[in-house]
């Protein structure tokens, strides 16, 4: 599953030492293992191989250049949501045709760039931003694949932030208006290649049923569509797996596989998916150095050098992240403690009531497991914090993926205005 293993007592990433990491490159850091997070694509393209899929990889997940660039250069094209990401995208240089972009609020500009890019897809999830890429296209003298998002109303029984395929929520189009759009809209269209279907339904997913009902339905419109005329080619399945935090027992890739290519393999669609955390969720640690260790009477604080700033999950939707000393007693008493970050914020915690050795003390490193995905992505400099490092570990190698912000970083842009 993951290739952060203890040696003896010490633990490593791959052949390295991630003290080695520390001691060279400071905390916080981040650190990636290469192996975990190719195999995890490679897991993927294994397990849908009957249908050769394009795997979209969603960088939001974890857009560092390396990693995403890594991913590439093993076969994955790339899910965007921004201009920001397009432009991480290009920079890369991921061809055009393996580009998917979706967002309920892509900007005119946004649009252009990535029109001018030749993207594969849009997935449009609005009548009006429809008529804005038709009007862009024809502005470009281009003709442009756009899929509809589809909100199938289905529950994925996922936490309320990242479920996104229930009707109250601001993705996609109803059935309803797609069956619309595809057999009216679509005439007035001309500048737009409506070809598609996209669906995504949320995030962190332990069980195949709700996909099974997404893709159920999907199957069942682009059938009633097709059969008058409609044309559509393809079919986005989206992201969504989920990975082990905890004690979670979520289908892995075959199982997916497994209950949703029974569904797929005579459509005679182009299928897409657009993973995220199952590639890059368990291929990342953060790294953390004890500042204190502070004895209430009611309880004990691990002050740690990073925060709610470095890792949000755990504040944001109370996500659960193991914490592993990086340096393991097996005979160690444990004591419980709140694992806490220098933030002014009581909602700044890493972890609560875990079970640590007694004797931790400053200078030691703590391992926050499970941190490669919507991690440094939703990492901030609040309090002025410099943004953590990355790493990316491959065999007995390292590369600093991104350098540790200055203090002159966190005010490049800002200007002492004469007021
Ligand atoms: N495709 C679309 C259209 C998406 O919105 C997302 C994620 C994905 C693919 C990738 O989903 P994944 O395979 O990673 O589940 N910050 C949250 C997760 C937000 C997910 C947003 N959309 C977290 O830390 O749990």
């Amino acid at each position: 599953m993951h290739d952060f293993n203890f040696k003896k007592d010490q633990l490593f990433c791959e052949n390295v030492s991630v003290e080695k990491i520390v001691k060279e490159v400071g905390t916080p850091v981040f650190v990636y293992s290469h192996k975990t997070l190719v195999d995890h694509l490679i897991k993927i393209k294994t397990a849908f191989a009957k249908i050769s899929p394009l795997i979209c990889y969603s960088m939001k997940a974890n857009s560092n250049l390396t990693i995403c660039s890594e991913l590439v250069k093993n076969g994955a094209g790339i899910d965007i949501v921004s201009g920001g990401e397009l432009y991480r995208a290009k920079k890369i240089g991921v061809s055009g045709k393996k580009i998917v972009y979706a967002s309920v609020g892509k900007t005119e500009t946004e649009i252009a760039e990535a029109i001018k890019t030749g993207i594969l897809f849009f997935n449009a999830e609005s009548i009006p931003e429809l008529e804005l890429i038709n009007s862009v296209a024809g502005r470009l003298r281009k003709k442009q694949n756009v899929a509809i998002r589809i909100n199938p109303n289905v529950d994925a029984h996922t936490h309320h932030y990242i479920t996104t395929a229930k009707k109250q929520n601001k993705f996609g189009i109803d059935m309803g208006t797609s069956r619309k759009i595809f057999l009216q809209l679509s005439k007035k269209l001309k500048n737009v290649k409506l070809c598609g279907v996209h669906v995504h339904i949320g995030s962190q997913i332990e069980e195949v049923t709700p996909f099974i009902q997404a893709i159920k339905k999907s199957l069942a419109l682009i059938n009633e569509l097709n059969k008058k005329g409609a044309g559509i080619t393809h079919l986005n399945i989206g992201g969504g797996l989920g990975i082990v935090y905890r004690k979670e027992r979520p289908q892995t890739a075959d199982d997916y596989a497994r209950a949703i290519l029974p569904l797929l393999k005579d459509s005679g669609l182009k299928v897409i998916l657009e993973p995220g955390r199952f590639i890059a969720g368990n291929a990342g640690i953060l790294l953390a150095k004890i500042t204190y260790v502070k004895d209430t009477p009611a309880k004990r604080f691990v002050i740690v050098d990073a925060a709610m700033n470095d890792l949000i999950r755990p504040s944001f939707y109370d996500a659960y992240h193991e914490i592993v000393p990086v340096k393991a007693d097996k005979k160690e008493k444990l004591k419980k403690a709140d694992v806490v970050g220098a933030i002014c914020e009581s909602g700044d915690f890493i972890a609560k009531d875990r079970r640590l050795p007694e004797a931790l003390k400053p200078a030691d490193i703590l391992a926050v497991m499970s941190a490669g995905a919507y991690g440094f992505t939703m990492s901030s400099n609040y309090n002025s914090r410099r943004r953590a490092a990355e790493v990316l570990v491959k065999g007995n190698r390292y590369f600093i993926i991104t350098k540790r912000e200055s203090y002159a970083d966190l005010i490049r842009n800002e200007v002492v205005a004469k007021v």
